[in-house]
């Protein structure tokens, strides 16, 4: 990019987004280009960000910031596989293990699966961290690895590296201090750069709606689904986002050992159901997507093809398929307080209290325990006695159960049949 050429002043790109007027092709690449090599300052940024959020961005705007953000960094090409990539990505939410089954389902049906995933940060966990439960399991892989593992085995899952959309990573650190995380024109262009950059020929993502998600409603929801579609359209990706529900756990973990467990207990044809049909709604998807309309994930969920490229997943990642998973040293239930029928089990309120047990970190730089975390005996809807386990929860650090229990308050509701809100789990699919 040449930022002499068009060397603007950092105050006119804001002053122009405060009041309103869209920001020019060449104004975009200027600021995103100048931000990265520090040049413009973070509080001129964290100006832009908020007059971004406040005001907005039309499509073609929306499509240039992304592109620029793409620009920062390298770009990677899968094109030399033998075989076609389809990736997915989840906004977030909580017990979200859905990645963990879905790679190596999918990559029974000879597609290729790039999973270049993060850390948790809040309250909804990472899936490198659960992964990092499984012992000698390794993150970090060369590009040369990773494109190895995607021939051999067809699946991986791994850290992304730090040259894809540099830019992204410098701007979602600031939004995340300076109360700009939500605006959709940034969460959606900081997605998509990413998922271009990385070169996958088709994407179905996952857009949770809910207490649980970034997205509390459905016509935001909708609109961030929208956006990326677009985006990764108009790059040349094909992109379906399925809109998904996230005001209740998915399954019946939240934390990253727990969480590994239910996900072998998926791909050895069991687990809740809600985890079972997203994952295999997800795997559809992204057979469609990748030209494979007439594969059948349900049938390798149950007879052990899938389970056959977990194992080979995460032994050619160093990992032990069969050791024993990590154990919180201490646990505590969370009893019924009146006989009725359970109408609440709120998404954020369970993700929040993983989190205070330690299964999440509130710094990047915090460790995170392999073990805590949250089991869940009841859903909504499921009838219970007075004095009964709905809770358990995992820490290896009591003096946390206080503040996890005090995250809880309101969010598990015992009352009647007819409080019960029955919600579909795939909401919403958009895209061609
Ligand atoms: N995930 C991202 O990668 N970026 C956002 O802005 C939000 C969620």
């Amino acid at each position: 990019m040449n930022s002499s050429r068009n060397d603007f002043d950092a105050v006119e790109v804001i002053v122009a987004k405060r009041d309103g007027h869209r920001l020019s092709d060449e104004q975009i690449d200027w600021v995103i280009d100048a931000y990265t090599r520090g040049a413009v300052a973070e509080e001129q940024m964290s100006a832009l960000t908020m007059a971004i959020l406040l005001n907005g961005m039309d499509r073609a705007e929306i499509a240039r910031w992304t592109a620029a953000m793409i620009a920062s960094g390298e770009r990677m090409s899968f094109s030399h596989l033998s075989r076609p990539t389809s990736d997915k990505h989840s906004t977030g939410g909580v017990g979200d293990k859905i990645t963990l089954p879905l790679a190596p389902l999918v990559a029974v049906f000879d597609v290729a699966v790039p999973q270049l995933s993060g850390r948790g940060l809040g309250h909804t966990g990472g899936t490198l961290d659960k992964l990092e439960s499984i012992p000698g399991w390794r993150a970090a892989l060369s590009n040369d690895e990773m494109m190895r593992q995607l021939e051999d085995v067809g699946a991986v899952i791994c850290q992304a590296g730090s040259g894809l959309a540099p830019a992204d990573r410098k701007l979602y650190a600031l939004r995340d201090v300076t109360g700009t995380v939500e605006a959709i024109p940034l969460i959606a262009s900081s997605i998509m750069s990413k998922k271009i950059a990385e070169g996958t020929g088709s994407l179905v993502l996952d857009v949770k709606v809910g207490s649980g998600a970034f997205m509390k409603d459905i016509d935001r929801a909708t609109e961030l689904a929208r956006t990326m579609v677009e985006l990764g359209t108009d790059a040349g990706v094909h992109t379906v986002a399925l809109l998904t529900d996230m005001e209740v756990p998915l399954g019946l973990t939240a934390g990253n050992a727990l969480e590994v467990r239910e996900s072998v207990e998926v791909l050895a044809g069991g687990g809740p159901a809600d985890v079972v049909e997203l994952t295999i709604a997800l795997a559809r998807e992204m057979l469609d997507a990748a030209g494979r309309p007439d594969a059948d994930p349900a049938a390798a969920l149950a007879d052990g093809r899938a389970m056959d490229r977990w194992r080979a997943m995460i032994e050619a990642q160093g990992g032990d398929a069969d050791a024993d998973l990590p154990v919180a040293r201490e646990t505590e239930q969370v009893l019924a307080e009146a006989d009725g029928v359970l109408t609440t089990l709120d998404a954020y309120a369970v993700g929040v209290a993983a989190w205070r047990l330690g299964a999440g970190r509130a710094r990047k730089e915090d460790p995170v325990q392999a073990g805590a975390g949250v089991e869940i005996h009841a859903r909504p809807g499921d009838a219970v006695r007075k004095g009964q386990p709905l809770l358990t929860l995992h820490t290896d650090t009591p003096e946390r159960f206080e503040r996890a229990r005090q995250a809880l308050a309101g969010g598990v509701v015992v009352g009647t049949a007819a409080d019960v809100t029955d919600r579909p789990l795939v909401i919403d699919r958009i895209g061609a």
